[in-house]
C-alpha cells in the first residue's frame, strides 16, 4: 500500500541480507510494519506491529474479510477526516477511518488532504491506491498484528527483528520518538539473542552499517523534499 516512508523499492536489496540463513521456525518480526510492504513479500512466521491503532485495525478487518468502500469521494475523505480530528468513534469504526485515511489521503498522508484524480495526469489515485492493497491482503494471510509501540512487543526467542522506525530528523508520524531509547532497546534485543536490523539514514557508531544505497527520496508527487537520500541497512555485531 502506498505509505509514507515506504521500504517497497529497497526491499528486495535488504532483503537477502536480512532473511539469510533463517531457520524454518524463526519468527520475522516487524516492530515498526507502517503499510506492510516488506512483511508482506516474507513468509512463514511473521509478526507485523504498529504504534496506529487506525493501520493495525484496517489490516485486522481485511484480513477477516471486510469490505470497504470501493470509492471516497471529497465528501465521504472530510466526514471521515471531521471524525478522526475530534475522535467522534460514533460514526466510523477504527478500520473505516483507517481506510478512508490511508487510502484517499494526498501521497498516503494520514488525513493530510485528499488525494482524488489528478488535475495534471487524470490519474485516479483514490481508485489505484485501492487496487494496490487489495493485490497484498492476499500475501498478508497468517501474520500476526499487534498494535503496540515496539518497547512492549512480545517476541519470539531467537527472532529475526527489521526496525524501519520514523527516520530521525524528519516530520515522523505525529509522535515524538525517543532515539537513545530506542537504541537502547535495540542492543537489548540483540543481548537477548535475536538478529537486529535497522533501516535508517544514520545510526551511532556502536551500530554497523552493512549496506547502502542512494534512492529518490519516497515523498514523492508535487513534495518539495524530493531529492535523493542515502538508504542504510544497519545491524549489531
Ligand atoms: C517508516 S514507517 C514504516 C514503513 C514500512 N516499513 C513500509 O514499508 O510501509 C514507520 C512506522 O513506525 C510507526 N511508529 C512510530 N512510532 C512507533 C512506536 N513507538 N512503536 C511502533 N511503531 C511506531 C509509524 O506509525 C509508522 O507506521
Amino acid at each position: 500500500m502506498k505509505y509514507m516512508g515506504s521500504k517497497r523499492r529497497i526491499w528486495k536489496y535488504i532483503a537477502p541480507i536480512i532473511l539469510k540463513n533463517r531457520e524454518e521456525k524463526q519468527y520475522y518480526v516487524e516492530p515498526f510494519c507502517g503499510g506492510c510492504n516488506s512483511i508482506c513479500q516474507v513468509d512463514g512466521l511473521r509478526i507485523a506491529a504498529d504504534i496506529n491503532p487506525y493501520l493495525i485495525a484496517m489490516w485486522k478487518d481485511l484480513l477477516h474479510g471486510e469490505k470497504y468502500p470501493e470509492t471516497i469521494s471529497k465528501e465521504d475523505y472530510e466526514k471521515a477526516k471531521t471524525a478522526y480530528k475530534t475522535n467522534d468513534s460514533t460514526t466510523y469504526s477504527m478500520g473505516e477511518l483507517g481506510w478512508t485515511g490511508f487510502m484517499a489521503s494526498y501521497n498516503g498522508i494520514f488525513y493530510h488532504s485528499y488525494s482524488g484524480v489528478s488535475a495534471s495526469d487524470g490519474k485516479d489515485y483514490v481508485q489505484a491506491s485501492i487496487a494496490n492493497i487489495y493485490k497484498q491482503i492476499d500475501s498478508m494471510k497468517g501474520c500476526e498484528l499487534i498494535c503496540c509501540s515496539y518497547e512492549n512487543l512480545e517476541i519470539p526467542d531467537n527472532s529475526i527483528i527489521y526496525c524501519d522506525p520514523p527516520y530521525r530528523g524528519t516530520e515522523g508520524y505525529g509522535l515524538a520518538f525517543d532515539y537513545p531509547k530506542f537504541y537502547e532497546w535495540c542492543f537489548l534485543k540483540k543481548s537477548e539473542g535475536h538478529r537486529i536490523f535497522i533501516s535508517e539514514y544514520s545510526m551511532p557508531s556502536d551500530f554497523t552499517c552493512i549496506w547502502a544505497m542512494e534512492v529518490a527520496n519516497s515523498l514523492d508527487r508535487y513534495s518539495e523534499k524530493r531529492g535523493r537520500r542515502m538508504e542504510k541497512l544497519y545491524t549489531i555485531n
